[in-house]
């Protein structure tokens, strides 16, 4: 949510900030700036994407420059809300990813000396610094950063020293080292075309990027001595290596991210089997994508492993908090590891002395270096908005849990790894051309449904999820028994209804709902290893049991892009969505 990036070194930090910016568009994309050292500070901001950006030779050379793509939090996507904001005398320029609490009580002290240019609560940020100057710009910054209260990652340059200062509390800033040139970005693909040797910074710390980097801790004034660490990522990994859009080479990924996800340490994963074992009351959090993957975790925990787990959404989890206790477990899923709600809930198990194991994707992610333990999915960056490959990964390493818990780690692996190798069946391009003639089928209607059953009732939410997320199509999941308590109502001739019909124990109930659509004018698309007198429409996917869920959700994925696709949508650039919500 909101990208930033800063570079300080000897090449051309105009053309590197613009070029991290669009690497990091996908965390906001409404409107975007930049501001460089000249001899005064040079600002260029605009409504829109960083890409439709044409007029180049308006971005002059210079050796220090910041840069944020703005999702509009306080105040409307205009040009004056865009960020950097600066100091009234222009003087020292700011970036903000977060949300200042305080900022109307800052902005009415404030006021008396300064005439607010735009809407945001980030604007109180320079002032307050500009009102300090006299003691330095470092400490300037110091000072201010005590005023707020909130959750912020800030960059900000000053028009008289060739310096960038960073700090962050609640939201990613991650530093990078180069050979004489310093990085600092909310997320390691900006800058990983220059380097991969980076420091995370922590919530409390101050970067000071000049000849040499320093970083401070906020409070004690102490400077720090931080290990630089290598990130495994390549640059491959963070482009589109020849795929039109981010979202299909992810999809197209999952041929080898669930392998990867599965690839643990044996011991690890027994370990952590054995405390959930123990565990008194185990907690799944997570929000959007990453919930999904967890309340069909629930399912699979439920029948491979007898277990009950609480599934609760991080945003509802403040609810829940009252039941947290020393013994209690709680199981963060989140694919950026830097989900506000997640890391909120994280602190309020880690208050009730709870423990905290992690399933994140981002290595070096807050949520990572918050919990006790953490487990990996190995599925590479993840860049489209709409996530994918993050959420199969997601499934296959909670299925190999699950089965760990119920002591058949072996028996878990080696159905995974069937399923993994069936991936490719559903990828081949006589399956893709299905999907593109079912998407050019249904593109106008204005509703699409989905019905699952057990395991594949999250199936049908995250399905329905991604068709609204890339396609804009309203779309509603729901358990197969469900859909007749009221929303039958909205079943017109045609109108589209997606059914996962499993080779479960749930096969005959999952036909009967279709027959029971169908018989109200509903066009049945049926994802099933077999086809059936009930669909209108087929798609067939590999027979894999009791792990339909990670099957079945590939064709739904690649369904959202093609009706996106169709409907000229911004495939890896949701309307009005982030792919990192580090806001509440
Ligand atoms: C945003 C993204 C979703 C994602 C959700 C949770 O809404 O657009 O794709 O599922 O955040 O993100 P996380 O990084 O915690 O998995």
């Amino acid at each position: 949510m909101c990208g930033i990036i800063g570079y300080k070194g000897n090449k051309n930090a105009t053309s590197i900030v613009i070029e991290g910016l669009k690497l990091l568009e996908y965390r906001g994309y409404d409107s975007w700036g930049i501001a460089s050292k000249n001899h005064e500070l040079d600002i260029i901001k605009r409504v829109g994407k960083i890409g439709d950006f044409q007029d180049k030779s308006k971005l002059k050379k210079s050796n220090i420059a910041i840069g944020h793509t703005r999702w509009a939090t306080h105040g409307k996507v205009t040009e004056a809300n865009a960020h950097p904001h600066t100091s009234y005398d222009r003087r020292v320029a700011v970036v903000h990813n977060g949300i200042i609490e305080n900022f109307q009580e800052l902005k009415k002290g404030l006021e008396k000396n300064h005439r607010f240019l735009s809407e945001t609560d980030t604007e109180v940020i320079p002032r307050l610094i500009e009102e300090n100057m006299k003691e330095g710009f470092e400490e300037a910054v110091k000072i201010s950063l005590n005023r707020l209260e909130g959750r912020y990652a800030i960059v900000a340059i000053n028009q008289d020293e060739d310096k960038i200062i960073a700090a962050r509390k609640g939201s990613p800033l991650v530093l990078g080292i180069g050979k004489d040139e310093f990085f600092i970005a909310s997320d390691v693909p900006a800058f990983l075309k220059h380097t991969n040797e980076v420091i995370f910074l922590e919530d409390g710390e101050i970067a000071v990027i000049n000849k040499e980097l320093k970083i401070f801790n906020q409070k004690t004034n102490k400077e720090l001595k931080k290990e630089s660490t290598k990130i495994s990522w390549t640059l491959e990994q963070a482009q589109k290596s020849g795929y039109p859009h981010y979202m299909l080479k992810e999809i197209y990924e999952q041929r080898d991210t669930l392998k990867k996800a599965i690839s643990q340490n044996d011991e690890d994963i027994k370990r952590i089997a054995a405390e959930i074992n123990k565990g008194f009351g185990t907690f799944f959090i997570a929000c959007g994508t990453a919930y999904h993957a967890a309340l069909t975790a629930s399912y699979v925990f439920s029948k491979i492993t007898k277990k009950h787990i609480n599934v609760v959404l991080a945003s509802e989890f403040p609810s829940y908090e009252h039941f947290l206790t020393e013994k209690t477990l709680v199981i963060p899923i989140s694919q950026s590891g830097e989900t506000a709600d997640v890391l909120e809930a994280v602190k309020a198990a880690k208050e009730k002395k709870s423990k905290v194991i992690a399933i994140v994707n981002v290595t070096g992610s807050t949520l990572m270096r918050q919990s006790d333990v953490s487990f990996q999915l190995h599925a590479g960056p993840e860049i489209a908005v709409a996530s994918t490959k993050a959420f199969t990964s997601q499934l296959a390493l909670l299925t190999l849990l699950a089965y760990a818990c119920s002591g058949k780690l072996e028996e878990g692996k080696e159905k995974l790894k069937t399923t993994a190798s069936k991936v490719s069946e559903i990828l081949e391009p006589a399956s893709e051309n299905k999907i593109k003639e079912l998407a050019r089928k249904i593109k106008n209607k204005n509703h699409i449904f989905v019905i699952g059953r057990s395991v594949n009732y999250p199936i049908a939410l995250e399905a329905a999820l991604k068709i609204k997320e890339v396609s804009y199509i309203h779309a509603e999941g729901f358990a197969g028994g469900e859909l007749k308590h009221g929303t039958l109502a909205l079943i017109e001739e045609g109108t589209p209804c997606i059914v996962f019909v499993a080779e479960d124990e749930t096969k005959k109930e999952m036909i009967s709902n279709a027959m029971e659509i169908k018989a109200r004018g509903g066009y049945i698309i049926g994802v099933s290893p077999e086809n059936n007198e009930a669909f209108d429409f087929f798609i067939k996917v590999p027979n894999s049991s009791s792990l339909s869920p990670i099957i079945n959700t590939i064709p739904a994925q690649l369904l959202a892009y093609h009706l996106g696709l169709e409907r000229g949508c911004d495939i890896d650039r949701c309307r009005n969505l982030a792919k990192s919500v580090t806001v509440k």
